[in-house]
């Protein structure tokens, strides 16, 4: 039986990628994983378990106990699934508090063994869209496909802002936020343990001025004519 493909997608946070990821899967017909997921919920773990966020052996110890479940969306109105000892926290992990802590964990040996560990596991049959930091370049460097998605920080900035708004968490200014995700840009792409890069072989897409259709049809057409060259080089 041949393997089936695995697409990475990489970059900063507010490039698209959640939501790319999602169209992607949904017009290929394959599973959708958000690896980020998977660090927020282990942030959530460590917060709400009162450990300092520091403390790296008592974190290792904790995740190690702990009953960690991901489901991978297969449908774009399913978002990845998490569940930490048997409790759902999809979307608790989404608050600014988790989000302000989570470069922190994510940055942690044992945390990233783990999720890696588990990330492996979910994508080893392939037939699937992945989405994170390091996907490309550590946690599938064999996928058949690799997109690094990039906007300007303010247009990055601008796209959560309305984001956090129609969820009512508004409230912060524009330049604030700009300077919260340089924060966690600069944390993810300076941890000495797989930093946010572009892969070698990963195509770069600006977003800047393109909407979300055409960045889902050019991650299309590039899969497409991958797969045509039966993933020879782009
Ligand atoms: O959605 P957003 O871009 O805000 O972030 P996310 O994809 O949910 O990822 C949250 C954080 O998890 C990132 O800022 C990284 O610190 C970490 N992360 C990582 O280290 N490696 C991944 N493959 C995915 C996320
Ligand atoms: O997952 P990541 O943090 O990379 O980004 P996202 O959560 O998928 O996208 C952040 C916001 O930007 C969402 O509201 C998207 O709808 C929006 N977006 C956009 O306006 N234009 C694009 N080309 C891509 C995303």
């Amino acid at each position: 039986c041949q393997r089936r493909p695995v697409i990475a997608i990489d970059g900063p946070a507010g490039a698209g990628k959640s939501t790319v990821t999602r169209l992607v899967a949904e017009k290929l017909g394959l599973t959708y994983l958000d690896t980020g997921a998977m660090y927020r919920a282990v942030t959530w773990l460590v917060v709400n378990s009162g450990l300092d966020l520091s403390a790296e052996a008592a974190i290792a110890e904790l995740l190690s106990l702990a009953k960690i479940a991901i489901i991978p969306a297969d449908s774009p109105e399913n978002v990845t699934i998490v569940k930490i000892n048997g409790q759902d926290v999809t979307l608790e992990i989404r608050s600014p508090a988790i989000t302000a802590q989570v470069s922190r964990i994510a940055a942690q040996k044992a945390v990233r063994q783990q999720l890696v560990t588990l990330q492996r596991q979910l994508g080893m049959s392939g037939g699937i869209v992945v989405e994170g930091r390091d996907i490309g370049t550590n946690v599938f460097p064999e996928a058949e496909l690799k997109i690094f998605l990039t906007a300007t920080p303010e247009e990055r900035a601008r796209r959560r802002l309305k984001d956090l708004e129609a969820q009512g968490n508004g409230g912060i200014s524009l330049t604030e936020l700009t300077q919260e995700i340089e924060k966690r840009d600069y944390l993810d792409s300076n941890r000495s343990l797989a930093p946010l890069r572009k892969a070698a072989d990963a195509i770069e897409v600006n977003t800047d001025n393109l909407s979300i259709t055409e960045v889902t049809e050019k991650i299309i057409a590039l899969y497409h004519q991958g797969e045509e060259n039966q993933w020879g080089s782009l």
